[in-house]
């Protein structure tokens, strides 16, 4: 059974600190906006769907502690809180995809007192964890029709539980096949520069027992030349209209090896990961991060400290390497700028 990726007790937020994983399994406090922030920039919470119910919680961190009637005041410590972490990192849309949500449930009941409206936006978000578990599955279930016992597949970064609330996207059909009895093996792409594949997807795979095999990023290509990969499901962090797809780097460069070796290529992303506003791929934000992940990598320096380095964290796979999209309401197929509309 996956393991928890973030909740709440005795109205406590706990996140499984992913930094330390796989060798330490912590769960750690969240006390307000900002260690929320910095635990969403540092990746202690990380993917898509769990940054965005993180920062549900970071949204009521925040305000819990607002003293007084004055609804005015409290919209603006609100407004200022969701600005704020809003600015923790830019491509997966699921994090400006909560926080609006829980503005439009702020300015839905503006009839309520500040009390009134921390116990609604607490409530949202723990109802946030129950959806995604939901959403996940209906994934898993979608997904399987995909697999046959015996498959080989291949992943790339972290799609599984601990992207999500429990139970995963691109690894949500995995476990599907596994609760099924199929007998599957999992190619792993270890992901560099931090490693969400060695230390994340491994250590799910390996929690969930099913046959798996880590390689580094540049073995994928040996390995489907072998014939020994049958399909990839990746996960993503938005998908713009036309079914252009940011994921973890490395997923576009999966995408056209899926393509050269005939191996069919699916993304696996609730539908809050798809961005109507974003008209292709061109449009997505890309979130470029310290050079230290790929000089000093986990605390070992690897290269000249005054080379130049370039570490964008995501990249965008277009539409036509894609062969469809398993989402909670069914697989979308091409041409993905109809079918995604008509789902809407
Ligand atoms: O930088 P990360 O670890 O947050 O990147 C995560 C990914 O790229 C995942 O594939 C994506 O968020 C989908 S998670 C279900």
């Amino acid at each position: 059974m996956p393991i928890p990726t973030i909740y709440s007790k005795d109205r406590k937020v706990f996140i499984l600190d992913q930094t330390l994983l796989p060798l330490e399994k912590k769960y750690i406090q969240i006390k307000d906006e900002k260690e929320m922030w910095e635990a969403i920039k540092k990746l202690r919470i990380r993917g898509a769907p769990a940054i965005g119910i993180a920062a549900a919680f970071g949204i009521w961190l925040g305000i819990k502690d607002f003293k007084g009637d004055e609804i005015k005041k409290f919209l603006k410590r609100f407004n200022d809180v969701c600005d704020y972490l809003a600015t923790s990192r830019p491509t997966a849309v699921n994090l400006f995809w909560a926080i609006d949500r829980i503005k439009n449930l702020v300015n839905k009941n503006l009839e309520l007192k500040p009390e009134e409206l921390k116990d609604i936006i607490f409530e949202e978000a723990n109802l946030m964890i129950e959806e995604d578990n939901n959403v996940c599955r209906a994934i898993g279930c979608h997904g399987v029709r995909l697999i046959k016992d015996g498959d080989s597949l291949i992943t790339h970064c972290n799609a599984g539980g601990l992207a999500t609330a429990m139970y995963g996207t691109a690894l949500a059909p995995m476990y599907r096949a596994k609760e099924l009895g199929y007998n599957i093996h999992v190619w792993v792409d270890e992901t560099r520069p931090l490693l969400q594949g060695a230390r994340i997807t491994a250590f799910e795979l390996v929690e969930a027992k099913i046959p798996a095999t880590l390689i580094t990023d540049n073995m994928a290509a040996f390995v489907m030349y072998q014939g020994k990969v049958n399909l990839a499901i990746v996960g993503a962090d938005r998908i713009a209209a036309n079914g252009d797809t940011a994921n973890k780097i490395g997923t576009l460069a999966l995408a056209i090896l899926s393509s050269e070796f005939n191996v069919p290529f699916y993304i696996a992303a609730p539908l809050s990961t798809i961005d109507l506003n974003k008209s292709s791929g061109e449009d997505i934000p890309i979130e470029e991060r310290n050079p230290d992940e790929v000089i000093r990598g986990f605390g070992k320096q690897t290269a000249p400290s005054n080379i130049k380095v370039y570490n964008p964290a995501f990249d965008v796979t277009p539409a036509r390497y894609i062969t469809g999209i398993i989402t909670e309401k069914g697989i979308i197929h091409p041409p993905f700028e109809e079918n995604i509309k008509k789902l809407f």
